[in-house]
């Protein structure tokens, strides 16, 4: 059995996390960690929670600000952890990468857990070799504070590996409005954002060529969508105790 600290045990994943764990027959809840929590059935404090508790693995949904001494915590103590918590610069990854060599803990970080968010980019990226016109459209709640959405970048940068040029063909165009045509992205790939209530994180990828249209479209309803991908990382990085960047990189 996994025992599973999960830190951000009180936020909207915290607690999706926790009926995963709860629900799945090879692991346990070890502990919940809060800054809001009340100390006693919440700790607050994730060093002595380790330490009292002795999980194999920490869970991470907690805020940017946070999550790069968290992750040092549980590195520092020798314990895995599972990064779902975004904002991490490519400066702290590396630090971490090393660190989890270091001390031989597992360090996996995703910056999406949804297994069908992944699956999306690798078919879009295979989709990617066979045409030349290709735009991404991601429609999100309207609290989401930035555009495009990671998820949209990591598509058109995967596809541009697969196909250098895209939109190709098109007559030269003039935008009489700005931004009507999207941003322009890796290889001419336009990303179109749309911010609305109804939605919660949707993307589509529209690839065209001569005759045919192919769409590929990937829709998160409800937070429970990120947690099969959670229980894999955890599996994962319990078993291998190494460092890992990005769900795709064990769903091969
Ligand atoms: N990787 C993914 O697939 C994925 C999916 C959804 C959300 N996220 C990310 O997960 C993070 C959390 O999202 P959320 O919607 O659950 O947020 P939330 O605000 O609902 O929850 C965050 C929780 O963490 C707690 N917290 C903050 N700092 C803490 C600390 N230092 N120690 C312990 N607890 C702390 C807060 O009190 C809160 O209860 C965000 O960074 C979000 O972008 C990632």
């Amino acid at each position: 059995m996994i025992k599973v600290l999960v830190n951000g045990a009180m936020g909207k994943m915290g607690k999706e996390v926790i009926n995963a764990v709860n629900e799945c027959e090879q692991t346990t809840l070890a502990c919940a960690v809060d800054i809001m929590g009340d100390g006693i059935t919440i700790l607050k404090d994730l060093k002595s929670a380790i330490e009292s508790t002795k999980p194999d693995v920490v869970v991470d949904f907690t805020q940017p600000s946070a999550i790069f001494e968290n992750a040092k915590t549980c590195l520092n103590s020798k314990i895995s952890v599972v990064i779902g918590t975004t904002g991490l610069s490519e400066m702290q990854i590396n630090e971490l990468q090393r660190l989890s060599k270091e001390t031989g803990a597992g360090c996996f970080i995703a910056p999406n857990f949804s297994t069908g968010a992944v699956l999306m980019m690798k078919f879009a990226k295979l989709a990617a070799a066979y045409f030349n016109n290709a735009e991404i459209i991601e429609l999100h709640h309207n609290q989401k504070k930035d555009a495009p959405s990671g998820t949209a970048i990591k598509t058109a940068q995967l596809m541009a590996e697969a196909n250098s040029c895209f939109t190709l063909g098109n007559c030269p165009e003039t935008e009489t409005i700005k931004g009507a045509r999207g941003a322009d992205a890796n290889a001419n790939i336009h990303i179109h954002s749309v911010r609305m209530p109804g939605f919660m994180a949707s993307q589509e990828v529209i690839f065209g060529a001569m005759g045919q249209t192919l769409k590929i479209r990937h829709d998160s309803t409800d937070r429970k969508c990120y947690m099969p991908g959670v229980l894999l990382a955890i599996k994962y990085v319990v078993q291998n105790r190494t460092f890992i960047y990005g769900l795709d990189k064990i769903m091969e």
